[in-house]
């Protein structure tokens, strides 16, 4: 569609984070209370269109043609209430996401989506604004979402606690990494598309609140980033994918000693690791990392991606499996504002 004014469409795609985001020390802001680097993926893009409508009486907002209701929609409209302040304009508008990815599976779909928001309805709304001041806005949405900006290897800093202005010090940035030597692909096995039971935000608060193990994981995931860029520096994937695999583990033993505990690894979880160590042990660099939900995202070379993709569909033949590899950052399709 031609861009006319007050009317913008972005792509965004998922990012899997190697070094974990979980746990909050702001909410309201979405504050983390430590830094997170990921991979932007080339699959699983989300497609949104922002349009001003001055004489709507509400913001109309579907997901592949489909009206949001309940919570969904209350995130969307309080992102928009959040751009609309800062925009100084009190215009309700039209949004439309097309997303290419299961929804609230543990998949990233928040992460593609509010980055896709983000770029849509700031150039909609005429923020101005450059890519730092995107994945700070795209925070807001969905933490995760901050990463998405970005193409490539992306990190994202926690910011100061305690400073005066922390929301302007925790954004995303993106990385400089060896990429063609590092070769980095990731097998994406979907073994449930089903949304999840609990949602990342309440998981978090919760762990955050009840987990003994929650303080001691964020120290040693601070750890685990300083030897992660090393890793990456060096392109060095047999360090980096057990780096990860680790910090993940660590990651879901924080929700498992949760009081009650959260669990998201399924049954056909497991199996996929256990492929995955199968595959290790045939001297294939194969490492594992999971978010909220059972599916199980499998780091390795590019020159091995089809033969781990093998793999895990020889273990779970339900799984539907997808090979991903660097993707790029959020980009506006066309904009007028
Ligand atoms: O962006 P959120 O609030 O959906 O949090 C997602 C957190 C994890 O995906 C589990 C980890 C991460 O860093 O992406």
């Amino acid at each position: 569609h031609p861009a006319a004014a007050g009317d913008a469409t972005a792509v965004a795609h998922p990012n899997i984070a190697l070094i974990k985001y979980w746990g909050k020390r702001d909410e309201r802001l979405v504050l983390p209370w430590t830094d997170s680097l990921s991979l932007t993926l080339d699959v699983f893009p989300t497609t949104t269109r922002v349009r001003l409508a001055p004489g709507a009486g509400r913001d109309a907002v579907t997901l592949d043609g489909v009206p949001l209701a309940g919570e969904p929609r209350r995130r969307v409209v309080a992102f928009l209430e959040l751009v609309r302040e800062r925009a100084g304009l009190a215009l309700p508008a039209v949004v439309e996401t097309r997303n290419t990815v299961p929804t609230g599976a543990g998949l990233a779909s928040s992460a593609s989506g509010f980055a896709a928001l983000a770029a849509a309805a700031g150039a909609a709304y005429g923020l101005g604004l450059d890519a730092t001041g995107l994945s700070r806005l795209a925070r807001r949405g969905s933490g995760s979402a901050a990463r998405s900006v970005f193409g490539g290897f992306a990190l994202w800093h926690a910011g100061q606690p305690g400073h005066a202005d922390a929301d302007l010090g925790s954004y995303a940035e993106p990385l400089p990494v060896p990429v063609r030597a590092l070769d980095p692909a990731l097998v994406v096995a979907v073994v449930d598309a089903g949304p999840k039971a609990v949602s990342s935000r309440e998981a978090m608060r919760h762990t955050v609140d009840t987990s003994p193990l929650y303080r001691p994981w964020a120290a040693s995931s601070q750890a685990d980033l300083i030897e992660m860029r090393h890793a990456l520096d060096r392109a060095d994937l047999d360090a980096v994918g057990e780096i990860a695999e680790r910090n993940a583990l660590g990651m879901h033993a924080t929700m498992l000693a949760a009081r009650p505990a959260v669990r998201y690894l399924s049954a056909a979880t497991l199996t996929v690791l256990d492929a995955v160590l199968e595959l290790r042990r045939g001297g294939v660099a194969a490492y594992a990392t999971m978010d909220a939900g059972p599916n199980v995202k499998v780091l390795c070379r590019g020159a091995d991606a089809q033969r781990v993709a093998a793999a895990v569909r020889g273990a779970v033949g339900t799984a539907a499996v997808h090979l991903a590899g660097p993707g790029p950052g959020a980009r506006l399709l066309g904009a007028n504002p």
